[in-house]
């Protein structure tokens, strides 16, 4: 996507903009020597742990590890994409966009599906308002909603007929295809297209702006699919979005819980009767991205899903997918409602304050942790307390809090009557220790080589003095990339060189280097620069040549293999004693 516009521009942009005073216009900044420092705007803190470098062009929040130059922060703030962040950067800057750019940007196509939604979800409305939708009012009722919560969500009727919203969006000025590739119509066979929703109550799905950008349609009898959904279009993931967030955060940043349902129905329903911090999965599995995103504006979130089967599995996999997000601060509680009730049911029987008092009692994720894993073993069994043992340290694993992970090991220890010394112990294997690695930066490299591109992306200038001996080096691609890249192209800032990483697996640690201390003067860091990579050059040599040493005793060597050896060896004479 980043491909749509030259990279030239992107550069000349990021020189013009100052990143400080585009995130001083959306968050308190302070003084902190060379940088500042704020409450993080993206999750939820007290003290601030979010910094900004004026010399690097570059924001890193410590707390919750996000972090990118200038297009990253609008794009992150603001939730739009890569093209409409640097169009909004550009008229911030007053410059132009390269004409071309401006013609081939999806961005507008973007605008107007939003602006095709918006007209979508008016008409549904209208609909529910015009007379002969009493049948339609009648069914809201028997549901117990109120005008009052339908009108604040934006409930809406699709007709039953084939083409009513199709010739509507018509008249607007969309086009027929335009409407199909926003998920509103079906095709048929013969290329015939027609109003995808049709007798159904519409839920618009709205994202953290408030612009609607999916509905689901709910029929108003027992008919099958009980719901239709948006498919997946440029402006709505699923996986990423949660129903009724926007209604939560629009007033209100921060929130002391959120409750997390499955459905439509129970996130109106809670709501109508008080319980307003509230969202709904979309009948999907809890993920990853739910979980990072409600924790920016909580740090307890509760689960209430359906009192059976199918409901304590997506509570289980809603805690599984979980635990590498968890610590101390951010938990995770699970309300488990009576078999058969769902929160929508629950509450219109026991009223608010009988759901804040299950609200209450709601268990803990090491509680829930332990009462699953347990359900179905006689733990004085020693091959189901051994059972039980595999399956939760394999869960343990994934934590990535020390703290947590000691506390359910001790939870642990006790169910398995082993000594908590043992699970401790097996977490400590290289694997978690990589894995842990890993997950901090995505990509896992050794410490050297940490420090080495630090400094180049701290100091760039200094790039084209080692840029001879990085191509020596036969192995660390990425290291041979990224000086060539700066030096080719010139890229003399933290920011520029991140940019040029965009969506690729080193994104993530190049910020995270690029904002790391590193104490030592620039003319002691580049002296550990040069001495870091001669000695990984000579680390190379040394065990190329160990290798063909060990091949002539084995096999024996060819010419060519003998003379790399020989120069080899000349050149390192101290090496010699290797024979
Ligand atoms: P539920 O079956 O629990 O629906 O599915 P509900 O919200 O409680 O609706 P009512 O009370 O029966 O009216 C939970 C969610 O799963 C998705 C919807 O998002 C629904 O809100 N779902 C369910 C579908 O997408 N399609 C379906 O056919 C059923
Ligand atoms: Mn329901």
């Amino acid at each position: 996507m980043a491909s749509q516009i030259p990279r030239e521009f992107i550069d000349q942009l990021l020189q013009k903009i100052d990143i400080i005073d585009i995130v001083a216009s959306c968050v308190s900044l302070k003084k902190f020597g060379a940088n500042y420092k704020a409450c993080c705007p993206f999750h939820d803190e007290k003290t601030p742990s979010f910094v900004v470098s004026p010399t690097k062009q570059i924001y890193h929040c410590f707390g919750c590890g996000v972090g990118g130059n200038v297009i990253s922060f609008v794009m992150e703030h603001d939730r739009i994409s890569f093209l409409e962040a640097v169009k909004h950067l550009a008229q911030r800057a007053h410059v132009a966009l390269p004409t071309d750019v401006g013609r081939a940007m999806p961005k507008q196509s973007s605008e107007r599906l939003y602006d095709l939604m918006q007209e979508a979800s008016r008409f549904y409305e209208n609909q529910l308002k015009i007379s002969d939708a009493e049948r339609v009012k009648a069914y809201l009722i028997q549901r117990g909603l109120s005008g009052a919560i339908a009108k604040q969500f934006g409930l809406g009727y699709a007709p039953a007929a084939w083409e009513n919203l199709l010739q509507y969006l018509k008249k607007k000025q969309f086009s027929v295809e335009e409407m199909f590739n926003a998920g509103l119509l079906s095709k048929k066979e013969s290329g015939k297209y027609f109003d995808k929703f049709r007798d159904r109550i519409m839920f618009p799905i709205h994202d953290r702006q408030g612009r609607v950008i999916a509905f689901g349609g709910r029929v108003l009898d027992n008919t099958e699919p009980k719901y239709l959904n948006s498919p997946e279009t440029p402006i709505f993931h699923k996986s990423n979005q949660l129903y009724g967030l926007y209604h939560c955060v629009k007033t209100q940043r921060h929130h002391d819980y959120f409750i997390v349902t499955e459905g439509y129905m129970d996130v109106l329903a809670l709501v109508q009767h008080g319980v307003t911090q509230v969202v709904g999965t979309l009948g999907t599995a809890t993920t990853e991205q739910h979980l990072q995103l409600l924790f920016r504006y909580t740090d307890k979130i509760i689960f209430c899903f359906d009192g059976d089967k199918a409901g304590r599995k997506a509570a289980w996999r809603a805690l599984t997918v979980s635990l590498p997000k968890l610590s101390a601060n951010k938990s995770l509680y699970f309300i488990l409602l009576p078999e058969g009730e769902d929160p929508d049911s629950f509450i219109h029987q026991h009223g608010q304050q009988g759901f804040h008092s299950l609200a209450q009692q709601a268990m803990s994720m090491p509680d829930f942790f332990i009462q699953f894993l347990v359900a179905g073993l006689n733990l004085n069994l020693a091959d189901h307390r051994a059972k039980f043992l595999h399956h939760a340290n394999q869960l343990l694993q994934t934590l990535s809090d020390i703290e947590l992970q000691r506390v359910l090991a001790q939870e642990i220890a006790e169910r398995a009557r082993v000594p908590v010394g043992e699970i401790i112990k097996m977490l400590k294997t290289p694997k978690k220790q990589a894995e842990v690695m890993s997950r901090l930066s995505q990509i896992a490299m050794p410490s050297h080589l940490r420090k080495i591109i630090a400094i180049l992306l701290q100091y760039p200038h200094h790039a084209a003095s080692v840029s001879e001996i990085v191509k020596e080096l036969s192995s660390y691609d990425f290291l041979k990339e990224l000086v060539n890249i700066i030096v080719c192209q010139k890229m003399l800032t933290s920011s520029a060189i991140v940019e040029y990483f965009r969506e690729t697996s080193y994104e993530k640690a190049l910020v995270e280097l690029a904002v790391q201390p590193l104490l030592l003067s620039e003319e002691f860091l580049v002296q550990e620069l040069h001495a870091m990579l001669k000695k990984m050059l000579s680390d190379e040599k040394n065990q190329a040549i160990e290798i063909l040493m060990t091949k002539a005793q084995k096999s024996g060597l060819n010419f060519d293999e003998k003379r790399q050896l020989h120069e080899w060896l000349k050149q390192k004479p101290k090496q010699g004693n290797v024979n």
